[in-house]
């Protein structure tokens, strides 16, 4: 008898990078690819792939979990169902966000998100900080001796009252990423005019879900994308700017790349699937759909499809913000139909981002296969310091591997989801493929019809510094040197 040389082997896999795209099987052991050939020796156990897209799991370097919010709010996915819901829609890694309360300790944020997550996920794990009160203590220790030790992308807003940073603030922590390498994601919106904006409209007796819309037009995204790129330039850092919209906020994303500026750009399904119609939904329904920025219109999605295709963004994340519809803790909040001003911001999605963007996106002719990798899986990890670990099918990675059923027609409905939300923003979309088997390390969490595996197995995992976060040294722009203004 042959002894097997691998703990597993996918046979004849269509696998497929950000890079290339290759016919062979795949030995793993350990957790980890060991081989990429054709006719591999036995494994233990195998799996035949044949005629099936395999890529690599997906990272989704944006979504909330178990994310600590003002009260009554509560978030209805923590690490067990939010990473089961990842697992199931073909996602291996998450990236969720500890955050800093105003006038509170970021390091402190950290060690409670910590006991929140830690022994809890079913796939792998990283945390980026989300900093709203850059004190003396944040900037000189908390900030650096965190990314230090593997916590080395956080996120500022510019909006919301309870986290957002004035340009001064912002300065200060950017010329503390660029000290320290780390990657800094902006939520750019404008708050002062959304605060205007949302008095006149209730003045006028505005309060439904849809004028959520009204009141954060592309304008107000436009101004601050505008602004945070001014930033950026001004300390010599690169950005991300996250969940990007539509054509406003993009033609400034696009301004600074032709003037060689490294700003970095994500999107989302909600502005490739939903439009600000869908908050004009009978009723109160609308506000299932009340994320920040809104969804727009069709042209706009049509402007983010080819800004995808063509290279433009780099990430294609969830932004999974998950709060229950008929709950006092959700949607309606405290049990009532409450003032769009009220609303907990953001919509499930975690398990549907990958199927929706292969479905309609590689399967429907608008990317390639190697874009949807790269969007999905590669480019996160790289820009968050996780790659070659996360992100890739190489030799020496971790097995997280999603092998795609395309025969497998699906109707999106809430019922086969396994979040803790109690709707889906996509009911009704079809879908011509879902995952058949999600492998993280190596281990089978889903197999095309329930999770598998033990919540808790899941890994933390520290970043490394991004080489994407580095300073394009624009000498003559520069106007830092490298220390903390007091
Ligand atoms: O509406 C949204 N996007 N809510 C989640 C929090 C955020 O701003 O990403
Ligand atoms: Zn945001
Ligand atoms: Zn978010």
């Amino acid at each position: 008898m042959t002894m097997a040389q691998y703990d597993l082997v996918i046979r004849n896999a269509r696998v497929a990078t950000a890079a290339d795209t290759m016919n062979c099987d795949i030995g793993i052991s350990a957790g980890r690819i060991m081989a990429l050939a054709q006719s591999l020796a036995q494994g233990k156990s195998e799996i035949d792939a044949a005629g099936k897209w395999v890529t690599p799991g997906g990272v989704d370097a944006h979504c909330h979990l178990d994310q600590p919010v003002p009260a009554p709010m509560q978030m209805a996915d923590d690490f067990v169902s939010g990473t089961v819901a990842a697992a199931c829609g073909g996602t291996t890694t998450v990236i969720p966000f500890a955050a800093q309360v105003k006038g509170g300790s970021l390091r402190a944020a950290v060690e409670d998100y910590h006991l929140r997550a830690d022994g809890k996920a079913l796939i792998d794990y990283a945390f980026h900080l989300i900093v709203t009160d850059p004190s003396d203590t944040v900037l000189r220790e908390e900030l650096p001796s965190l990314i230090r030790e593997g916590y080395t992308s956080f996120k500022i807003y510019m909006t919301y009252d309870d986290l957002k940073l004035n340009d001064r603030e912002i300065l200060d922590v950017l010329a503390v990423a660029r000290v320290e390498g780390a990657m800094v994601m902006v939520h750019a919106e404008n708050a002062d005019c959304i605060e205007w904006l949302t008095r006149k409209l209730e003045a006028a007796g505005r309060t439904a879900p849809r004028y959520h819309a009204e009141a954060r037009p592309m304008l107000v995204e436009r101004e601050a994308t505008q602004r945070a790129i001014a930033l950026s330039e001004l300390v010599d850092v690169p950005i991300l700017i996250v969940h990007v919209s539509g054509r406003e906020a993009l033609e400034q994303i696009r301004w600074a790349h032709a003037h060689g500026l490294r700003i970095y750009a994500e999107t989302c399904p909600q502005y490739l699937f939903l439009t600000a119609e869908h908050l004009h939904a009978p009723g109160f329904e609308g506000a299932k759909c009340v994320c920040s920025p809104p969804p727009r219109d069709h042209a706009n999605q049509q402007v983010i499809w080819n800004a995808l295709a063509c290279g433009v963004f780099q990430v294609f994340s969830s932004d999974h913000a998950p709060f229950r519809y008929e709950d006092a803790r959700g949607k309606k909040l405290g049990g009532k139909e409450v003032p769009f001003r009220h609303i907990p911001n953001g919509i499930p999605g975690i398990e549907t981002r990958l199927p929706l963007l292969f479905s309609a996106g590689v399967l429907g002719g608008r990317i390639d296969i190697t874009t949807f990798v790269a969007l999905t899986s590669t480019n996160p990890a790289k820009l968050y310091g996780l790659y070659p670990r996360k992100g890739t099918i190489a030799v020496g990675s971790d097995a997280d591997l999603v092998i795609w059923d395309q025969g497998r027609e699906i109707m999106i409905s809430n019922s086969m989801l396994h979040h803790h939300v109690d709707y889906t923003p996509y009911e009704g979309i079809k879908l011509a493929s879902w995952p058949q088997i999600t492998l993280s390390r190596g281990e089978v969490v889903w197999d095309g019809s329930r999770p598998q595996g033990r919540t808790g197995r899941g890994q933390f995992l520290k970043c490394a510094l991004a080489d994407a976060a580095r300073p394009v040294m624009h000498s003559a722009r520069c106007k830092f040197d490298g220390t903390v203004q007091s």
